[in-house]
């Protein structure tokens, strides 16, 4: 009895260290995908029913918000088939600017190009993602997720303005 029970210590003990092995090793690759390949898995603490997108205050008119004039900003941007809503975002260079994407139907993802802008938009959940525009420019984002037959043409633009220049996006 007393050796039996040793043994099943012993195997227990075993599976313990594989399993924080495995733990450990599973954090190290999600820090190498979030840090090295800027891949951003969405916030799960902010959930949203897509279905009632036009009803929620925050999305039913996505765009641009100012916070802080010249300084902050946020952006609320839906992704649906096949399009972004809005196509357009307009923000001043130099601004911390914070984007919330979400979708009103299947996945998508939302990759801003030259930058490590990039989230997997899955609908319900809500991806955050923050970035400073450094030069004024025009900064392409497209979808990554193939969603169908318009998933190549998904795609919209940023224009970061000089901030004297900057007249709100509306
Ligand atoms: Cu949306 Cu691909």
């Amino acid at each position: 009895m007393t050796a039996h029970s040793t043994l099943i210590d012993r195997h227990e003990r075993r599976w313990i260290l594989i399993s924080a092995a495995l733990l450990a090793s599973f954090a190290v690759l999600i820090g190498i995908a979030g840090f090295a390949l800027g891949v951003q898995v969405p916030t799960l603490d902010r959930r949203v029913d897509p279905k009632k997108l036009n009803e929620d205050p925050m999305w039913s008119k996505p765009g641009v918000r100012e916070l802080v004039p010249g300084r902050k900003y946020e952006v609320y941007l839906i992704a649906q088939t096949w399009q972004f809503v809005p196509r357009e975002i307009v923000v001043p260079a130099g601004a911390k600017v914070t984007f919330y994407v979400t979708s009103r139907d299947i996945q998508h993802g939302f990759k801003v190009l030259d930058t490590d802008l990039n989230v997997q938009v899955i609908p319900g959940y809500v991806g955050k993602l923050s970035y400073t525009f450094k030069e004024p420019g025009e900064y392409k984002f497209i979808c990554t997720e193939y969603c169908g037959l318009g998933h190549a043409a998904m795609s919209g633009v940023i224009k970061v303005v000089p901030p004297e220049e900057y007249t709100g996006s509306q």
